[in-house]
């Protein structure tokens, strides 16, 4: 029985990380989704409207392996915890495997029992970015495209009332 863990601050969750996550699915027999504290960001939305969102798309998705779950410890402790083989994280290019590459190193200072698996993001999901969905969501732009359709709304309704 293979389990991974897709952790992210997912703030929001985009359709970007949503391929990865469904790329990872047919990988493994369990994948945990997980929202997770990045002590260098400060999110916008809460743990459990992130967890509810994904939640929401791996019903739409009829993704019955998926697990979607929040930990405010640390990433290593968790994988442990569900006893884990692996970490699954998106790269969108070049630009990003230095810092994934750094947070590998850092959780296998921790603990280098699992291996962290990297899926390619596809070409016309590349720019996408959580930040830039927080940022056209905030001026009330569209958000078709950058985030799943079932959580679109929720998305929009939040940033709006965020101003
Ligand atoms: N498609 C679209 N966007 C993607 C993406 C994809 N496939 N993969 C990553 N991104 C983007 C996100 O949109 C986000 O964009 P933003 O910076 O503009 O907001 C950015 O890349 C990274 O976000 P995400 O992957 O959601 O999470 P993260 O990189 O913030 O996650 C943790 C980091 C949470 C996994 C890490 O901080 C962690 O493990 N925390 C727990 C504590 C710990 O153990 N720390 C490690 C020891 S130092």
């Amino acid at each position: 029985m293979k389990k991974a863990v897709y952790p992210g601050s997912f703030d929001p969750f985009t359709v970007g990380h949503s391929d990865i996550m469904c790329r990872a699915a047919k990988l493994f027999d369990t994948l945990y989704v997980t929202v997770l504290v990045n002590a260098g960001k400060k999110p916008t939305f809460d743990f459990l409207q992130r967890k509810a969102m994904i939640e929401a798309v791996v019903s739409e998705l009829k993704l019955t392996n998926v697990i979607v779950e929040t930990s405010d410890g640390l990433l290593v402790d968790y994988v442990k915890k569900v006893g884990a083989c692996c970490v699954v994280r998106g790269i969108r290019g070049a630009f990003e495997t230095e810092s994934e590459f750094i947070l590998d190193q850092a959780n296998k200072h921790l603990d280098s029992s699992f291996e962290t698996v990297y899926l390619a993001s596809e070409p016309a999901k590349r720019h996408i970015s959580s930040s830039m969905v927080r940022e056209i969501g905030s001026y009330n732009g569209n958000l078709q495209g950058l985030v799943p359709d079932t959580i679109k709304t929720m998305i929009a309704e939040r940033l709006n009332n965020n101003e």
